[in-house]
């Protein structure tokens, strides 16, 4: 299963993953955004569902992971990987975007708390979380995406 799976570094992963025989979870804001992710990795053979869910908001993560468990059967790589930016200097910063970005990286324990039960009775899986070198080095207008993937990285 992987978050932000509808483009870029998401939709790469998918691929990568169904290439080596995994069949694909994805999820985004909307199902429209993961019609060519889904049909690419059913292209390579594998099974491949989108689920619409926002990963800020715990009730959406919560209600996608009980979806996709009893859609798909079971998860056993979970790839955090949804994120944003909205940069700035702090002291233009608006308290939105410091929330937003912060938020959707946050969020992660949501979704990583949603299957944990699962994999903890499966006694096996793997939860990837993707961070950033933002995190370790920090970057000039970028506080908030540099807070947040640290959080991620600790
Ligand atoms: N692109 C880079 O250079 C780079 C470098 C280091 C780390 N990263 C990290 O890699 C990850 C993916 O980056 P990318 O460049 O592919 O991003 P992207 O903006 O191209 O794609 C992000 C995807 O996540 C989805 N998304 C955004 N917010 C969401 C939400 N709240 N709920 C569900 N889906 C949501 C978007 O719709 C989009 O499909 C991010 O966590 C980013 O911080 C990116």
């Amino acid at each position: 299963m992987i978050t932000g799976a509808g483009r870029g570094i998401g939709r790469a992963i998918a691929l990568k993953l169904a290439a080596h025989g995994a069949d694909i979870a994805a999820v985004d804001l909307k199902t429209e955004f993961m019609q060519e992710t889904v049909a690419e990795v059913c292209k390579l053979g594998r099974k491949a569902w989108a689920f619409a869910a926002n990963v800020s908001e715990a009730a959406s993560v919560e209600a996608a992971a009980e979806q996709i468990l009893k859609e798909a059967g079971r998860v056993d790589i979970l790839v955090n990987n949804a994120g944003i930016t909205k940069d700035g200097l702090l002291m233009r910063m608006s308290e939105a975007d410091w929330d937003a970005v912060w938020t959707s990286t946050s969020r992660e324990r949501s979704l990583t708390k949603a299957f944990s039960r699962s994999l903890l009775k499966q006694k096996s899986g793997r939860i990837i979380n993707i961070a950033s070198v933002i995190g370790l080095i920090g970057n000039a207008g970028q506080c908030n995406y540099a807070a947040s993937k640290a959080g991620v990285i600790v």
